[in-house]
């Protein structure tokens, strides 16, 4: 008996220190150079939000500049990237310590705070967890989590159990629009299941994710833009884009919501299946012909007249917090090709070319992001959420410099 347990228990052993080997991370090794470049756009992104800060009315947010006629444009607080700006604003607090943005943010989360109670909008993700979800984690406070659980309560007024996802867009009767951004408003809903122990948050969460993976994408990993459902079937009616260039094409921002949504969904639920579905999409991503050396994907993957077609640095952004995180949850190689690839990008994006010079650029820290190329709005103009993602990048990337 012993000669049988022996040999299987040595097998068992090395089955494990094989696979243990082959899941090592990477030993991810920040430049120092980068590092030091990093602490220095900090710095500036501390002076340049001081000028956005005037550029805005007392219940004005941040939404774009057009350098071309020197015109600043906000929006109200229902817009969906409203919560950029506070969540930018705590980042750089974080970071610096600067008074100055934290009372900013509170005054601006002030403004922001009803939207809790938005059922119209897909975007409370987006919207609350980046501003309230960010404040609650630098200094938690009972008004917050109330804010966040509310808006989670919001959101999940868009879930259709028939379909299998929440409602992006409300349109007209007859249509049932979810679009591939839509993964990035889950995280409220994983935080809320936690902070509530109400499961009905996660299930959502789950089951949108999953409909998601099966409707939006193609056996290449990329991803359609919007999904039109039979609202009472849930048969798929159409599959198309709104912000693309064409309904098969691969919309970049598109493609960086959905490897950093699936990348949060593997966080969340140790579920292998969204690890895998976050690496495709990096497959799909990374080996695309149509990918600059310099990382910064045109605004649309097919767009026709690449190289000649706009870069979308928003979609760089995306991409470089999201490889920054998944590369932590792969095996050796893929997270180091995901880690060299996201330290390309935030060189890129602190170069002139992308950084802008300060004072100048309407307040925001980048240059040279598509908003929406088919309705002929944001074309190469600053993107609040350009700047949430490189900032949050930075510190991801930050984060693996052991002595921070
Ligand atoms: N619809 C959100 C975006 O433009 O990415």
């Amino acid at each position: 008996m012993k000669f049988k347990i022996l040999p299987a228990l040595l097998c068992t052993l090395c089955f494990t220190m094989i696979s243990f080997l082959s899941l090592a991370q990477a030993n991810f090794k920040p430049q120092k150079e980068l590092l030091f470049t990093i602490k220095k756009n900090f710095t500036d992104a501390d002076a340049q939000y001081k000028v956005l800060a005037k550029q805005i009315g007392p219940d004005e947010f941040p939404k774009t500049y057009h350098p071309d006629v020197n015109k600043q444009e906000n929006s109200n607080s229902g817009w969906w990237c409203s919560g950029f700006y506070p969540g930018s604003l705590l980042y750089l607090y974080q970071e610096n310590k600067d008074q100055q943005l934290l009372t900013e943010a509170n005054r601006i989360m002030g403004v922001l705070a009803k939207e809790q109670f938005n059922t119209h909008t897909h975007d409370l993700g987006f919207m609350m967890y980046c501003s309230f979800g960010n404040a609650n984690k630098i200094g938690p406070k009972p008004e917050y989590r109330q804010i966040l659980v509310n808006s989670a309560k919001s959101l999940s007024t868009r879930f259709n159990p028939a379909v299998g996802c929440i409602k992006s867009w409300d349109s007209k009767p007859g249509d049932y629009l979810v679009i591939i951004d839509n993964l990035m408003n889950l995280e409220l809903l994983f935080w809320a299941t936690r902070e509530t122990g109400d499961s009905s948050y996660y299930k959502i969460a789950v089951t949108h994710a999953n409909t998601t993976m099966k409707n939006h994408y193609r056996p290449d990993y990329s991803s359609y833009h919007v999904i039109n459902y039979d609202a009472q079937t849930g048969a798929v009616k159409e599959k198309k884009t709104a912000q693309g260039f064409a309904n098969e094409s691969a919309w970049a921002r598109g493609q960086s919501w959905g490897l950093y949504g699936y990348t949060v969904l593997y966080r969340e639920t140790h579920d292998k299946k969204y690890l895998d579905q976050a690496q495709n999409i990096a497959h799909f991503i990374l080996t695309n012909p149509n990918l600059p050396a310099d990382k910064i994907p045109y605004w649309d993957y097919n767009a026709t007249n690449i190289p000649n077609a706009l870069k979308d640095a928003s979609a760089a952004a995306v991409m470089a917090s999201a490889l920054l995180e998944l590369c932590r949850y792969s095996d050796a190689k893929k997270g180091q090709e995901y880690f060299n690839v996201a330290q390309i990008i935030l060189k890129t994006l602190s170069a002139p070319r992308y950084k802008a010079a300060a004072g100048t650029n309407g307040g925001f820290i980048l240059q040279h992001s598509v908003g929406h190329f088919p309705a002929g709005t944001e074309i190469d103009v600053p993107l609040s959420y350009a700047d949430y993602y490189f900032i949050e990048a930075m510190k991801r990337y930050q984060a693996f410099d052991k002595k921070k």
